[in-house]
């Protein structure tokens, strides 16, 4: 039986800042955020969005009645969670009007939690085939102005439905996965912002992809030249890229030119979203269908998922022939072209608004076009809504 990717929806706010524009602000060369970094805009997130907003916005695309019907388990992985013991599965299951005869759990390890949450997925339809398992992975990239990380900021959600018989992506069996404590970014307890140490968190990314790339090609016995596109994690397009070349190093030309063109179409959308952690390596693969002409049924697509502190995973999938319904008619491209270009003053600003352990505080959630917002938070309880 095959299991995989059925369906994938995105959601960001429809807010950005303009790297360049930022880059001028802060006294630095645009082609260091445009080159040496990657990116081109970056995601705004209003207050009035969270990573239960954005989840629902994400899931809402792509959810039929049907499928509400059949998921009967809902994974939310996030690393900007907006509670210590509740999960944000619960509050999602019902602003998408799931059934209650359902599991709904927060998975948490970094940019890595989603994979995890994907590969447990695949053993829950293994045993349960009829069922389907809905992914999530949401955050909000923070930084702090300012400082080194703050280009590779972000934020948005990927809603990944796991079934038997995809139409997207047929997940294979085996996969390769390394664990090591290293401290390279975390966020205690209470602190709003990421810590972060970004030279080491880089370099740390590319030992685990070595690690992980060669543990693989000994379980499968695969080359890089299997490969039709080879997917990353990309907390900066630049950092992705950097992946790429470890992994074509020793590549034929003619793999090495075929995997270089696809990284292009896989990054195309994270260049102007910027870093949604969790989601980061599902908006790739969704930005490499929708953008990329060559790819068609039988293709083999690698990912590479890393999240700090550290965990990774290389795993693969083979595209399936109705690869493209799964995206359910979105036009990305358009939707991120639609959005508001706000001033680096207003991004500011927008920045320091985000509602965290506020007892009571009513928002304006007027303005905000998206389909599920947060209204407010009362007596410490959030209060979302659909409008
Ligand atoms: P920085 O120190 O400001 O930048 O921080 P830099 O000086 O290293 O420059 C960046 C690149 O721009 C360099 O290229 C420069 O040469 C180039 P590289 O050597 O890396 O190839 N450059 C230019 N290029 C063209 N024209 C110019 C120019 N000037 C400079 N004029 C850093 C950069 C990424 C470290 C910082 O933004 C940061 O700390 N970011 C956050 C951490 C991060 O994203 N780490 C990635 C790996 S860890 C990970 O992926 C997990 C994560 O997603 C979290 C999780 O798992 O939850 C972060």
């Amino acid at each position: 039986m095959k299991i995989g990717i059925d369906k994938l929806g995105f959601f960001t706010p429809d807010l950005y800042v303009d790297m360049t524009e930022l880059a001028h602000a802060r006294n630095e060369d645009p082609n260091k955020y445009l080159i040496g970094i990657g990116q081109e805009k970056m995601a705004v997130i209003p207050p009035t969005q969270d990573v239960v907003t954005m989840a629902a916005n994400a899931a809402k695309t792509i959810l039929t009645d049907k499928d509400k019907e059949q998921i009967d388990l809902v994974i939310f992985a996030t690393e900007s969670g907006i509670d210590n013991s509740k999960a944000s599965a619960v509050y999602l299951a019902r602003l998408l009007g799931l059934n209650a005869d359902i599991r709904a759990i927060e998975l948490k390890q970094a940019c890595y939690g989603a994979t995890a949450g994907i590969q447990l997925a695949q053993e829950h339809v293994a045993l349960f085939p009829e069922h389907k398992v809905l992914v999530i992975g949401a955050d909000i990239a923070r930084y702090g102005l300012r400082t080194p990380g703050e280009p590779t900021q972000g934020g948005g959600a990927v809603a990944v439905l796991i079934g038997a018989d995809p139409k997207m992506l047929a997940l294979d069996r085996k996969s390769a996965y390394y664990t090591r404590d290293i401290m390279d970014f975390w966020r205690p307890l209470g602190k709003t912002e990421a810590m972060v140490d970004g030279k080491y968190s880089s370099n740390i990314y590319l030992e685990f992809l070595e690690h992980v790339w060669t543990s693989y090609t000994q379980k499968t016995g695969l080359k890089i030249k299997d490969f039709d596109a080879v997917l990353f994690h990309l907390p900066y397009t630049k950092m992705g890229l950097k992946g790429l070349r470890q992994l074509i190093a020793d590549a034929d030309p003619v793999s090495a030119v075929r995997l270089a063109q696809e990284f292009e179409h896989a990054r195309k959308f994270n260049r102007l979203v910027g870093n949604l952690y969790t989601g980061s390596l599902y908006l790739s693969l969704l930005s490499l269908l929708q953008n990329s002409e060559q790819l068609s049924a039988g293709a083999r697509i690698g990912l590479f998922s890393y999240g700090s502190g550290a965990e990774a995973e290389f795993y693969a999938g083979v595209l399936q022939a109705s690869f493209k319904e799964g995206l359910m008619g979105m036009d990305y491209e358009q939707v991120l072209q639609q959005r508001r270009k706000v001033s680096v003053a207003e991004y500011e600003e927008l920045f320091n608004k985000q509602l965290y352990n506020t007892e009571t505080k009513l928002l304006d959630y007027h303005a905000d076009a998206a389909s599920f917002v947060l209204a407010g938070v009362k007596g410490y309880q959030r209060q979302y809504l659909e409008h």
